[in-house]
């Protein structure tokens, strides 16, 4: 039997980050592989999401799975800039887009290019797709480290609107337990910049649950990174996965994670933020690229570790996180052949039911929640009739229904880290469950 809402709350506040469904995990070679032609031919074209993923860091972070190799050789990141556009071009006679609406660099630190090799990678975009630099929502993750004004102002000359930067805490004793290397003078560098700079959204990733964190220590990062004036806070709590720095050593997340989060939530409040989902805070007002997330589909993912989402197929290279299954999967995706580039091997199906859980997933999770008409409208059905475990919420006070929206107390929202694990398929889940226990 699966176990209730209240059954998995007691386990644990932070069973997993629902921020994308199928989870990457679930994910396996496609037999035969689908050529990106039949995946995209039934897909709207005119308002496309282009994901650009770098995969590159000048370090790498304790507690970081991301799929990213750190300091690479020049050749090595050039080869595989190359890729990346052999990549897109294949990628783009197949599909025909017709517009790209929104753009978004991430990584690993995209910030890690120089500023020539910054410029090739817009060039090359902008002699393959349909972009309008100007129109489009673009967003680029940067390093306080590896950004500098120089870069910063090229970014501005193709009107980047939202700056990403990781900061992770501005408190040395957490940084060092977290395994995050870093600079309390480059980080206050980097703020100034890139507010001289002056673009409209400014984001700040901070971590907690650190071990050894107290709550002083965190709201005395949550106080700075206020002072900071950012647009948008993303929070997220620690996860220690095996296959990192902190998993290797037996580092556990602090106890109390949800008292930190709780106790953000009023400063930022108090400051003028609104919670949007459980890890956002945004001053109101701000543009909320952000919150496109991949609700809609239609995203095409570039590079090595890209993920790109049709409606019905998601799909992506393969995923690893140790320094050699990385660098062997980017060494594959630099050899790949054009024909290979023309098809998806590696992914998962999202029948009629699947493509439900996710809408109902990616709502949800937000704070305006489910609106049923919308559901209604898209699948000709109620979100209610065909979840009837959505009835949980409202008898543990973690949901209610305001009219024709279905949506998360804020009570619920913290409880995100459960709520999205809870609503995946089985078939998801055991997916994911027989990844894990092949990658110990
Ligand atoms: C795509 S990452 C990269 C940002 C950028 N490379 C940097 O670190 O400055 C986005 C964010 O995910 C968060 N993150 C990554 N791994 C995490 C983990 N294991 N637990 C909690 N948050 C994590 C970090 O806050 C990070 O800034
Ligand atoms: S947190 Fe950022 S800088 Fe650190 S390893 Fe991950 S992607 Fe690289």
């Amino acid at each position: 039997m699966t176990p209730s809402l209240a059954e998995r709350m007691k386990e644990d506040q932070f069973a997993g980050y629902a921020y994308a469904y199928p989870h990457k995990t679930s994910y396996r070679p496609l037999e035969p592989p689908v050529p990106l032609s039949i995946a995209w031919q039934r897909e709207e074209k005119n308002a496309l999401f282009l994901y650009v993923h770098l995969p590159f860091c000048e370090m790498r972070c304790g507690f970081c799975n991301l799929f990213t190799a750190v300091r690479p050789a020049t050749q090595f990141l050039l080869q595989t800039l190359d890729a990346i556009h052999r990549q897109s071009q294949v990628t783009a006679r197949e599909i025909r887009p017709q517009q790209i609406s929104q753009v978004a660099f991430g990584g690993g630190t995209p910030s890690l290019l120089s500023v020539e090799e910054l410029q090739r990678v817009f060039q090359r975009l902008s002699g393959t797709w349909p972009i309008d630099w100007n129109a489009a929502r673009v967003s680029f993750e940067v390093s306080p480290a590896t950004i500098d004004s120089e870069k910063l102002s090229l970014l501005r000359t193709y009107d980047v609107d939202r700056i990403s930067m990781g900061i992770q805490s501005f408190s040395p004793h957490d940084l060092k337990s977290l395994g995050r290397p870093q600079s309390d003078r480059q980080v206050e560098a980097a703020i100034a910049a890139i507010r001289n700079a002056g673009f409209p959204v400014f984001n700040l990733d901070l971590i907690y649950g650190a071990d050894g964190q107290t709550e002083q220590s965190w709201l005395e990062t949550i106080e700075r990174a206020v002072a900071a004036a950012p647009d948008e806070l993303y929070l997220y709590p620690l996860y220690v996965r095996e296959a990192t720095g902190l998993g290797r050593t037996g580092r556990s997340p602090s106890a109390g994670r949800r008292e930190l989060l709780l106790a953000a939530r009023r400063v930022l409040l108090d400051a003028g933020y609104h919670q949007q989902s459980m890890r956002l805070f945004r001053r109101p007002g701000v543009a909320s690229e952000s919150d496109y997330c991949c609700q809609e589909d239609g995203m095409i993912g570039l590079g090595p570790g890209a993920r790109s989402y049709t409606r019905s197929l998601h799909y992506s290279s393969e995923y690893a996180v140790s320094r050699a299954g990385v660098r062997r999967i980017i060494a594959d995706f630099n050899a790949r052949q054009d024909g290979e580039l023309a098809c998806a091997d590696y992914g998962v199906r999202l029948d009629a039911e699947e493509q439900r859980r996710r809408y109902l997933i990616k709502s949800l999770l937000r704070a305006p929640g489910l609106d049923l008409d919308a559901y209604q409208a898209r699948f000709d059905a109620e979100a209610e009739d065909d979840f009837p475990q959505l009835a949980e919420l409202a008898a543990l006070g973690l949901g209610l229904r305001e009219g024709r929206a279905l949506r998360l107390t804020s009570d619920g929202l913290s409880w995100s880290d459960v709520i999205g694990p809870w609503l995946y398929s089985r078939r998801v889940a055991s997916r994911m469950e027989a990844f894990e226990i092949a990658e110990k």
